[in-house]
């Protein structure tokens, strides 16, 4: 048993109004479990002085491509110097430059580089993380990155959620995008869903990736397996993409710099969460998604890393706070719900993001007292100060 004395306890339990911020709180933890939660003073038991610190929910980031091999920042230079996200993807950059290091590499190589950035996203506070496929995009490949993340989150004391992702028609099947997309349909996603490799499909429909029409086909066949539906929509450009997702009745739709109001109506509508990643918006200088009219909607937002080598190389979420915070005009409270409840409503987790009795005992104790100082002090490592995690499979 373990029992977190004098602390400031940030639950983020929805029954509770904003932050649900126990001022002098105490945590027991049991068996993995959160086993009881409230004021310090009606504490069961005696336990560590937190002296007042903050504790929070373990983080929860909930779009990450975390498996890939080489790096891209010879893209970053040529973006610092002026070229653009998609001139440099049109020149056989971008998502097409990751293929052949992540087809390249050893299965123990994808594990071991795998491991080090959830290892990272740990020491930053992430208890949950979302691990996209994406960056082989053959079947079998796919398949074998999905096996991979399925072997590395085994035993791990943090939670790994599997996405498939239909990131891009890879270079070589551009003549035959019709043959390729019902691969996608009629044979990886059936068998994603029956071994159970991933919860969810994602699709990229945007410019230079998929079609609207594709993603239908890939999202419908995606519903019809049992799999969540969450899509990259509204990067680059609306293409409708949001309204899709909507209609499925999915999960979440990430990025949205650029979504209509009947998207954003249509969003609101179905629950599905607004995934804001300020990380990869501020790097390819992308206007900011339009977060007054989400809220104004009712659309819960989450936040998340977009960890992968083009677009945002960032395993941690506390700058991301800062990002959504400084940049994106999100409040404290919406940020912190954000990385936490609503990241895990994206997730389809409906047991993470909050310390409420009986969830797995996932949670951070901060070296700072309020929940705003995470943000502020952006960028500082040395605020993490135990990161209590569990193993779940
Ligand atoms: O979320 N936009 C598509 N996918 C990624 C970028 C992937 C890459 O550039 O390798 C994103 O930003
Ligand atoms: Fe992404």
């Amino acid at each position: 048993m373990t029992v977190l004395r004098n602390a400031r306890v940030m639950t983020c339990d929805p029954a509770r109004a904003g932050l649900g911020v126990i001022d002098r709180g105490a945590v027991v933890i049991e068996h993995g479990r959160i086993a009881w939660v409230g004021e310090d003073r009606d504490a069961p038991a005696a336990g560590l002085d937190l002296e007042g610190r903050l504790v929070t929910p373990g983080l929860v980031d909930c779009h990450t491509h975390a498996i890939f091999a080489g790096d891209r920042a010879a893209e970053f230079a040529l973006r610092a110097a002026g070229r653009t996200y998609l001139e440099i993807a049109a020149a056989g950059g971008g998502i097409a430059a990751t293929l052949g290091p992540t087809r390249g590499a050893s299965d123990a190589q994808l594990a071991a580089l795998l491991a080090g950035r959830l290892d990272a996203a740990r020491a930053g506070g992430t208890t949950a993380i979302e691990v996209k496929s994406g960056y082989d995009l053959t079947v079998a490949g796919e398949l074998r990155l999905l096996r991979i993340v399925a072997t590395v989150a085994r035993g791990r004391a943090q939670r790994v959620i599997p996405t498939l992702l239909a990131h891009l028609v890879p270079p070589e099947r551009a003549g035959d995008r019709d043959a390729y997309v019902a691969e996608l349909a009629d044979a990886l996603i059936p068998t994603v869903a029956r071994e159970r490799l991933a919860t969810s499909v994602d699709i990229y429909c945007d410019v230079g990736a998929f079609t609207l029409a594709e993603a239908r086909r890939i999202l419908g066949a995606a519903r019809a397996a049992g799999l969540g539906v969450r899509g990259h929509v509204g990067q680059f450009e609306d293409l409708g993409a949001a309204e899709l997702v909507a209609e499925l009745g999915g999960l979440s739709a990430d990025h949205l710099e650029q979504v209509s109001d009947a998207g954003i109506a249509a969003l609101a509508r179905a629950g599905t969460v607004a995934v804001m990643l300020p990380g990869a918006c501020v790097q390819l200088r992308l206007p900011v998604p339009p977060v007054e009219r989400l809220r104004a909607a009712g659309v819960a937002m989450a936040i998340a890393s977009d960890l992968n080598p083009g677009s945002s190389y960032c395993d941690t979420l506390p700058v991301q706070l800062w990002l959504a915070t400084t940049h994106f005009g999100m409040t404290v409270d919406e940020a912190w719900l954000g990385v936490t409840r609503h990241a895990a409503r994206a997730l389809g987790l409906a047991d993470a993001g909050a310390i409420v009795v009986g969830a797995p005992a996932a949670l951070v104790a901060w070296r700072c007292e309020s929940p705003a100082e995470v943000p502020y002090r952006y960028g500082s490592t040395a605020l993490v100060d135990r990161v209590y995690g569990v193993a779940t499979s």
